[in-house]
């Protein structure tokens, strides 16, 4: 991405505790929605993760990843439920708002949980409103396609930019019938008729979850807004994992589509292991730890 910069591109920049950064470095030039579009245009890929606090929010952030999803899988990688069902707009707003004040340029994504806005557009805005109001959160995101348009509709109407979900929604696991490829064969066209009604409703991008490759690269190509890609291959414009299972913080089975970039259980397991026997064995804390 270019890091040229217009006058109002800085005028908001450094009102916030992370504007100092580590360091106190130079102001970055913010992400916004409108720059996913212009890498689209311009072929390059951009990169999304999952943030849920401070410290992996502002790692992330130095690392240049551009979008930060304050995902509703908080309540199966934060709060110990089994899916991202049981999690609500009040235990989410305050991870979203730890991450907005940690990130000095990623774009933050809020997303919606299961219940906070499928009733209506109203209840989509009022529950979007709080995202960005008590969050911090710079744009929302929420699953469903052509079933979402009115409410797609009223969120961009009444200025909040949306992130579309489509393909595999986790929110929907128990009406697809569990974790399954959406879009196969003749479905396909579904996923193509979903893409493009959120696109035409007003979305700035759409994330597709779980849609076989050249489905994924089909849609990709027929969009003017960005895609990303959560196991759909590796024709979407940018893409987008859960960062315990990118970096092993999580174990056990992981999904076909993910690459384990780190094993931080492994690390964070013999740190722990190694504190308990200094401890137990009386080697810690030391005469230079002591005051
Ligand atoms: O909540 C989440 O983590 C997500 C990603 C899987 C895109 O929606």
């Amino acid at each position: 991405m270019s890091q040229g910069s217009t006058p109002e591109e800085h005028a908001p920049y450094g009102t916030g505790p992370a504007a100092a950064g580590a360091g106190g470095s130079a102001p970055v030039r913010k992400v916004r929605t409108h720059h996913l579009r212009e890498m689209k245009e311009r072929g390059e890929k951009f990169t999304m993760l999952t943030a849920y606090e401070q410290y992996a929010a502002q790692t992330f952030d130095e690392a240049g990843i551009d979008v930060l999803l304050v995902g509703d899988s908080a309540s199966n990688n934060v709060f110990g439920n089994e899916t991202s069902l049981p999690v609500t707009v009040d235990e989410l707003i305050p991870l979203t708002r730890a991450v907005s004040r940690s990130t000095r340029r990623a774009l933050v994504v809020g997303d919606l949980p299961f219940g906070s806005y499928q009733a209506s557009p109203e209840q989509a805005y009022l529950t979007a409103a709080r995202f960005m109001k008590e969050g911090g959160a710079h744009c929302v995101k929420l699953e469903g396609g052509v079933e979402m348009v009115p409410q797609i509709e009223r969120l961009t109407r009444g200025g909040i930019p949306v992130m579309a979900h489509i393909g595999f929604t986790p929110q929907s696991e128990h009406a697809l019938g569990g974790y399954r490829v959406q879009g196969r064969g003749e479905t396909s066209a579904r996923v193509l008729a979903d893409a493009e009604a959120v696109q035409d409703a007003g979305a700035f991008a759409v994330v597709m979850e779980m849609v076989p490759g050249d489905v994924a690269g089909e849609v990709t190509r027929k969009l003017a807004i960005p895609t990303i890609g959560i196991g759909a291959g590796n024709e979407t414009d940018g893409q987008v994992l859960v960062w315990q299972d990118a970096f092993g913080l999580r174990t056990g089975r992981m999904a076909r589509f993910v690459k384990q970039y780190a094993d931080l259980h492994g690390v964070l397991l013999e740190a722990a292991r190694a504190y308990a026997d200094d401890v137990r064995g009386g080697t810690f804390p030391g005469p230079e730890h002591t005051f």
